[in-house]
């Protein structure tokens, strides 16, 4: 969708809403954040991902970024 930087929720946002976009595919963030759907309708804070892990040959870095805290 763009080149550079991670797209982030204001983006998208601003994709959807202007009618620019049906969907928006959303990459590293939602590899750090699992509940990032959760996340992004209530406007939490994300967890940052970790690039260096990106493409490893192991699950860590895509299996163990945590969830938000129970309320
Ligand atoms: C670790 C990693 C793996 C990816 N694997 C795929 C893939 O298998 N197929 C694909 O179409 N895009 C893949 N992508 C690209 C993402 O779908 C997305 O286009 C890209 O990360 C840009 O979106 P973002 O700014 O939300 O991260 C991958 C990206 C990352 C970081």
């Amino acid at each position: 969708m763009r080149a550079g930087g991670q797209t982030t929720r204001e983006q998208a946002l601003r994709q959807i809403e202007g009618g620019h976009a049906d969907a928006v595919v959303v990459g590293r963030a939602h590899i750090a954040n699992p509940d990032l759907v959760e996340r992004w309708q209530g406007g939490h804070p994300e967890n940052e991902p970790r690039p260096e892990l990106f493409y490893g040959p192991s699950a860590e870095g895509y299996t163990d970024y945590p969830v938000l805290e129970a309320a």
